[in-house]
This record gives structure tokens, sequence and C-alpha cells, in this order.
């Protein structure tokens, strides 16, 4: 079945950015065309042209006028912990009022208390509170969410989230595109002397079973100190590596552990966070193909410095900026809300800043054919009504999504 979209005010292509494979991105590879149609089908962009201009060879099925519309490749959440029971938002009163991460976990907050409440949740509560957030990152825009399980920490909780993933992910199938994380190497459960044991007990067996079910898409791990070592992480990649699934690191985030270099020298998909990554750490990853994947909502919610963003992207790496949405470190679900206010703080300019959250990060996900809007491209478009997309990233928070 053949749609065209016509009247398109503006369509950000990023061609020129996709062609530099998502790098070294100046403001005029956004290569933006203005009041333009598209004809796809379901698998990909047929044609893209004047409206006058149709190719006779197309015949049209379906028909959608965009005229006061902007569109983008579609927008990619890479990074997001949206599966939990109960909330912390009296950590972040506490955090306003002095403490920081590590004290609150500590002192009984932190991952291990959302371990507790997702415990007591049972599967359907699970289940209805994921609609219902995912459904809210679609209200943005967003068109697919990778979503990671980790705050269940035993065989049985872990179970119950990876299976309420894939209930997320075959229920929206039709609308939403997701990708299940496996995650269960978060935090060590107070019950184990060793993050060693845990992996050994908890992680490793889930992980095979998992893999061999074909449920899941990508392995993470917390790397940080007081949760999950460089040896920990040699461990859980040598298993992904046998059981062929790609591999994510959660790397550098509060201090620089070696954690990007590590990353970039063993293939993993993306590093993500970054907050203290060594210019070592980055160099290693612009040499590489692993995502430099930037959790700005993060630093602003823990109130830490921003990540060294200028200094990646000048070094070549493939920036990407997720939402990292979870109930400790960043209750904001918006990620062009982030990517707005973060993007002049980082000092990514236009084109950057919209890569970050298509291009590139469709390329941490591994989705191909995705992150450009091009004749061969998958159809998957984000759509805004509003006259001109400058006016997207300039009004914080307000939603033009169609
Ligand atoms: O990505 N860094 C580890 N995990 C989450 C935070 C988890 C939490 O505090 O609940 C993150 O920031
Ligand atoms: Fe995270």
């Amino acid at each position: 079945m053949n749609t065209l979209i016509k009247n398109i005010n503006e369509v950000l292509t990023l061609e020129a950015a996709r062609k530099k494979d998502g790098r070294n991105i100046q403001p005029e590879d956004s290569s933006i065309k203005k009041y333009v149609s598209l004809i796809h089908n379901d698998k990909k962009i047929l044609w893209i042209g004047r409206l006058s201009e149709i190719p006779a060879e197309y015949s049209i099925d379906k028909e959608i006028d965009l005229e006061g519309h902007v569109m983008t490749p579609e927008i990619v959440d890479s990074h997001t912990h949206l599966v939990f029971g109960g909330d912390r938002s009296f950590e972040y009163t506490l955090r306003l009022n002095g403490a920081d991460y590590q004290e609150i976990a500590n002192a009984g907050g932190g991952i291990l208390s959302s371990m507790e409440k997702t415990k007591a949740a049972s599967e359907s509560e699970l289940f209805d509170k994921g609609v219902e957030r995912v459904l809210r990152l679609k209200s943005y825009g967003v068109g697919t969410i990778e979503i990671k399980s980790g705050y269940g920490l035993t065989l049985e909780s872990e179970r119950k989230l990876t299976h309420v993933i894939s209930r997320l992910k075959d229920h929206f199938k039709d609308s939403i595109q997701i990708k299940n994380t496996f995650m269960a190497a978060h935090a060590v459960p107070k019950s184990f002397d060793s993050s060693k044991r845990y992996l050994e007990e908890i992680v490793f067996p889930l992980f095979k079973e998992f893999a061999k079910e074909g449920v899941i898409d990508f392995v993470d791990v917390f790397h940080e100190e007081g949760y999950f070592s460089l040896e920990d992480c040699e461990n859980l990649i040598n298993l992904a590596r046998e059981l062929k699934i790609p591999f994510k690191m959660h790397a550098d985030e509060f201090n620089d552990n070696g954690g990007a270099k590590f990353a970039a020298t063993n293939g993993a998909i993306s590093a993500d966070h970054l907050l203290a990554a060594s210019n070592d750490g980055i160099n290693a990853l612009a040499k590489s193909d692993t995502v430099a994947t930037l959790l700005p909502g993060t630093a602003f919610f823990l109130g830490k410095p921003l990540p060294n963003a200028r200094k990646m992207l000048d070094a070549g790496c493939k920036v990407a900026l997720a939402s990292d949405y979870n109930p400790g470190s960043c209750h904001c679900d918006n990620l062009l809300l982030i990517a707005s206010i973060a993007a002049k703080n980082l000092g990514l300019n236009f084109t950057e800043l919209w890569s970050s959250i298509t291009l590139n990060a469709a390329a941490a996900l591994m989705l191909e054919n995705q992150g450009s809007i091009e004749v061969g491209m998958k159809p998957r478009f984000s759509i805004f009504e509003c006259e001109s997309l400058d006016q997207i990233t300039y009004s914080w928070g307000r939603n033009f999504s169609k």
C-alpha cells in the first residue's frame, strides 16, 4: 500500500549527517527540504519531491496532507528504565535538601528501594503502568523506546520484568518499536556478599534463559564503584559473545573507572552516561563504533556537571542523547525537552541535537535503515504541528507532536 504525504512545510532529512556516519556534524548537514511531499509503502520511502512532479509509476492508496506541519526522522529514546514499582519522589526532596545519590543509596534509598517496590507490584500492575508510560513517551513524538529490566534483582522478580517488557513490545508492535534490554546487573542485593556471586547465581542463569527464549535484544550493566567492576563486565561480555547478544554499558557515570575505554575496545554498542569519562576514554570512543550516549536529564536531576559533549563531538564520537527515564536519577520522560535544554549547555549545534535523538539514537539500538528521511529508508517519522523546525526546540516543553 502506497501512502502520499503531501505539502510538508519542512522535512529534516539528515541525509548529509547520515553520510558522515553521524560524526563531525555541521549545521548544514540537516539537509532540510521545504514544501515537499513523499511516497512510502509499509517498508520504505519510495520517493521525495515536489507534489507536481510525482512520477506516474506510483499508484497512491492513501493521502495525508501535512500543510502546517514539519517532519523529522523518528525520535528514538535509546535508554530508559521505565518498568518499576513505586516511586522515589522523597529522594528528590532529600537531594534538594543536600543529600547526594550515594548517600541516599546508603541510607536505604536508591536502586535497592525500587527493588522492594517492584517486588511488591504484580505483573499486571507493572504492565499497566508500563503501558501508561510508553503512551506518554509516544505523545511527545517518540516512536522507538528501549526499556531495561533491573529493578527485580531476584530470579523471580527479574523474570517478571523481562516478561512485562516483552508483553509491552508485543502490545505496541503496530505503533511503537520497543527494544528489550536485560539489566539484572544493575545493583547487588544486600543478600549477596559480592557482585561476582550475584552474577553467577542470578544474572548469568537468567541471561542464558532469556537468550535461549529469544526475548531480549541487548544486555547492559552498571559499571561503577559499589556496583559492578571491570572484571564483572568482562565476565558478562564473554557470556554475551557466546550468547550472541549485543552489549551496552553504563560507563563512567560518577567516577572515571575506565568504563568508556573498556566499552569502546570491547565492541559495546553504546557506552552510556559518561559524566566522568577521561580523555583516554573519549578518544577510544571516537575511534570505535560504540555510540556515546549522554543522559543530560540525569546530570540535571542529580545536580552533577554535564558530560564533556563538545570534546566527544570534536574527537569524532557518534553522540546520542536519551532520557534515562527511571525512578531515581531522572524522573523526566520527555527526551525532546531534555535535549532542547541540554543542547546549548552541551555545545551541540542544531543538527547535532536532532541527530543525537534520531540518527545516532537509532545506531545505539542497531536499527537499520532508520534515522534519516531518504529514499530506501524505513518510513519512521515524527510529525509536529508547527510552521518550522526551529519552533520545536525553541519552545521548551511545549508538545507539538501529532
Ligand atoms: O541510569 N545508573 C544506574 N541506573 C540508573 C539509575 C537507577 C536508579 O537510581 O534507580 C541510571 O541512572
Ligand atoms: Fe540508566
